[in-house]
């Protein structure tokens, strides 16, 4: 018996047409991240294990559950990344970026990994479009990203969205609210699991993220972070919503966002589209501020902020909007009798730059219009004896179906 194979569960391929929609969503983003400053970076897909453990904290989800991670033939601990930003902060480090630059904007797209169970707009090979920015600790800063990300939705054609923001204080601010979330919890110590007790030891704010159902009245209870914010971080976020006021942006203050990874300190935002084509998995764009990030990770105390968009999730959104349509060829040339002409010419005109087709195969006059139709193609040439006597050929506008009587060495200019 044959075997057959398929693509591994949550890991899908992406075909033509869809490449296009991709392509589109690629190619607006290289021009609005270009316009608003940043530089592309690339990463490799692996990293060793312990840049994630460490950057994005062992307790969450993401580290305990959802990673791929294997020794290498060396004996290393290796992981596919599971987000992008400890491997820029990683790069950032070990270029010693912050000697050559006071502020660095990047951003990255690429496949990130995560064991994850499947539904529509979750999957286990997802791309990612992120941006992250170094050297700036103002509130302008976490205001300018969420402007990108709010007009690089718009360019798409995405409006219906809705912007959630949220402040986790500093550090010290963080550290006493993990002792009043702790004493929450504790009181309940007996309705939670034995690996929801480990969390509420080690890192009890990671219990507010937990998606258990059991655990839903007593988040809703969880005494609230943003009420007993030190002064400065309260300073940090008047000042985002003030600008973004400004710059006429609408959001909500949503107190019970905590984001599923641990380096967040201040700024955490999340844009959700209304859309219903992405079930519960509507959170199409996800960051906040890192500012202990880069020390955590071994470099200079550097101020940070970023975010990450779901391509996947774009390009649902975008397709419930419009259809991809594959673009056709400008001209498809049709063989009747002048076979090796037609090669020469689709050879020429292609060197040319033109997008140019024919069918390989040859076949009947009929079939290759058919084919000319269904490539969608713009003009058709029919190449026979009779043509290449004369040296003119009927230039049919598959349109219209109006045929224009041109020289056949004429056919590129009329073309361009
Ligand atoms: P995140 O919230 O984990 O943040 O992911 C960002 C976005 O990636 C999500 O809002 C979602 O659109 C998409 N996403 C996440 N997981 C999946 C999945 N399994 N399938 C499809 N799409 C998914 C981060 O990754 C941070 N690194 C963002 C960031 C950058 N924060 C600061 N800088």
């Amino acid at each position: 018996m044959k075997q057959k194979f398929s693509g591994l569960r949550g890991m899908g391929d992406i075909l033509p047409p869809d490449t296009v929609l991709w392509q589109r969503l690629e190619a607006t983003a290289r021009e609005i991240f270009g316009a608003f400053g940043f530089g592309e970076i690339r990463t490799p897909i692996a990293e060793e294990t312990a840049l994630f453990e460490r950057g994005i904290g062992e307790d969450t989800e993401v580290i305990g559950k959802e990673m791929y991670s294997f020794l290498d033939k060396g004996d290393r601990h290796i992981s596919l990344r599971p987000e992008g930003t400890a491997p820029v902060v990683r790069s950032y480090i070990e270029h010693a970026i912050h000697q050559r630059e006071p502020i660095s904007k990047w951003f990255y797209m690429g496949p990130m990994f995560r064991y994850e169970r499947m539904k529509t707009g979750r999957y286990r090979q997802f791309h990612q479009l992120g941006a992250e920015v170094f050297g700036i600790a103002e509130p302008r800063q976490d205001a300018e990203l969420i402007q990108l990300a709010l007009e690089f939705l718009k360019k798409l054609g995405i409006f219906e969205v809705r912007l959630e923001l949220n402040s986790l204080g500093d550090v010290d601010c963080r550290r006493r609210f993990a002792e009043k979330t702790h004493a929450h919890f504790s009181s309940s110590r007996h309705v939670l699991s034995e690996e929801l007790q480990k969390t509420l030891d080690r890192n009890p704010m990671r219990l507010l993220d937990s998606k258990e159902e059991r655990m839903a009245p007593l988040i809703a209870s969880a005494p609230i972070l943003l009420e007993q914010l030190d002064d400065a971080s309260r300073e940090h976020f008047d000042e985002l919503q003030r600008l973004l006021r400004l710059l006429e942006i609408d959001f909500v203050v949503n107190p019970r966002l905590v984001r599923g990874l641990d380096y967040y300190s201040r700024t955490a935002f999340e844009v959700v589209a209304e859309a219903s084509v992405l079930g519960t998995a509507s959170t199409v764009c996800g960051g906040g501020r890192y500012d202990a990030l880069v020390e955590q990770l071994g470099g200079p105390s550097t101020p940070a902020v970023g975010f990450a968009m779901g391509l996947e999730r774009l390009c649902l959104l975008m397709g419930a909007k419009s259809k991809a349509v594959l673009q056709g060829p400008l001209l498809f040339l049709v063989d009747a009798g002048a076979r090796d002409e037609v090669w020469k010419l689709l050879s020429f005109l292609r060197k040319a730059g033109l997008a140019v087709e024919a069918d390989l195969r040859g076949g009947s006059v009929k079939s290759q219009l058919k084919r000319a139709n269904k490539l969608g193609a713009q003009y058709c040439i029919v190449l026979g004896e009779a043509e290449l006597k004369t040296g003119q050929v009927q230039l049919k506008d598959m349109q219209s179906g109006t045929e224009r009587e041109v020289m056949l060495s004429e056919v590129e200019g009329m073309l361009r």
